[in-house]
């Protein structure tokens, strides 16, 4: 585990033993009218506790390594963003926000696992979605277009774009501007993380008006898993 990790593992422990402290003290005290502070302690315990797991289990599949642990497979780009839209579509369903999706051809290919090719797309989804909440327009759109001999998906939302000089910070592990039980600032780093593992790029296009992240499949195939000859 990283140090970063470690320490912020740290912190919520201490915060724990904090507040199990004061739920204790409010126990012998035994005064009248404790029971919503010992309640409210128990609460922020329970929600740290999911924290700390959520931690870990980022931490678990971050350390895969998907070479070693994950058979990389022949992957229809389409059906996979297509299976990550049906889930998406589960929580956008009680929003607002309008989703629109490009016909993506269904001729492009990567070798790659699926399952974390299928979590980069959630993330940046979950992303939009959580930064147009409350906009006066809510919308979410994914594009496809072949650029410089390569296949680049975009993912737009009607948010004003993430100021240029802090771009690349977005991308360190527990860098969030959520509240800690909304965000662990952990999706883009794993996303990066697993956008590389399959030869690709993730950024975030500093030419948009609006927020814009790119991913990038240099290694494009056919449904032979030949070189797709873009
Ligand atoms: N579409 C977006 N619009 C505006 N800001 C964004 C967008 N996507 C990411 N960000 C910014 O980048 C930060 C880091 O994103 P990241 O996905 O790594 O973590 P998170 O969403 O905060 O938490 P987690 O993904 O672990 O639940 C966010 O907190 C937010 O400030
Ligand atoms: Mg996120």
């Amino acid at each position: 585990m990283t140090p970063g990790i470690v320490h912020e593992i740290e912190n919520q422990l201490s915060v724990i033993a904090d507040r199990t402290g004061l739920a204790e003290k409010l126990l012998q005290t035994d005064a009248a009218g404790s029971a919503p502070r010992i309640k409210g302690a128990l609460e922020s315990i329970g929600s740290d506790v999911k924290r700390i797991d959520r931690i870990v289990k980022s931490v678990r599949t971050m350390s895969q390594n998907p070479e070693a642990t994950h058979t990389q497979e022949l992957l229809q780009i389409r059906s996979v963003l297509d299976e990550a839209l049906e889930l998406f579509r589960c929580q956008i369903q009680s929003r607002p926000a309008r989703l629109t999706i490009a016909d993506i051809s269904p001729q492009y290919y990567i070798k790659g696992n699926p399952t974390q090719i299928l979590q980069v797309f959630l993330i940046l989804l979950n992303n939009s979605l959580d930064a147009i909440e409350g906009m006066a327009t809510e919308w979410i759109q994914v594009d496809a277009a072949i650029q410089h001999h390569t296949l680049q998906i975009t993912i737009t939302d009607s948010g004003r774009g993430i100021p240029a000089h802090p771009h690349e910070r977005s991308f360190v592990p527990f860098y969030s501007t959520k509240t800690a039980s909304k965000g662990l600032g952990m999706g883009l780093s794993l996303a990066r993380r697993h956008m590389e593992s399959h030869h690709g790029k993730i950024w975030i296009d500093p030419q948009s008006p609006n927020t814009r992240f790119i991913l990038q499949f240099t290694q494009v195939l056919d449904a032979a898993g030949k070189a797709a000859g873009l």
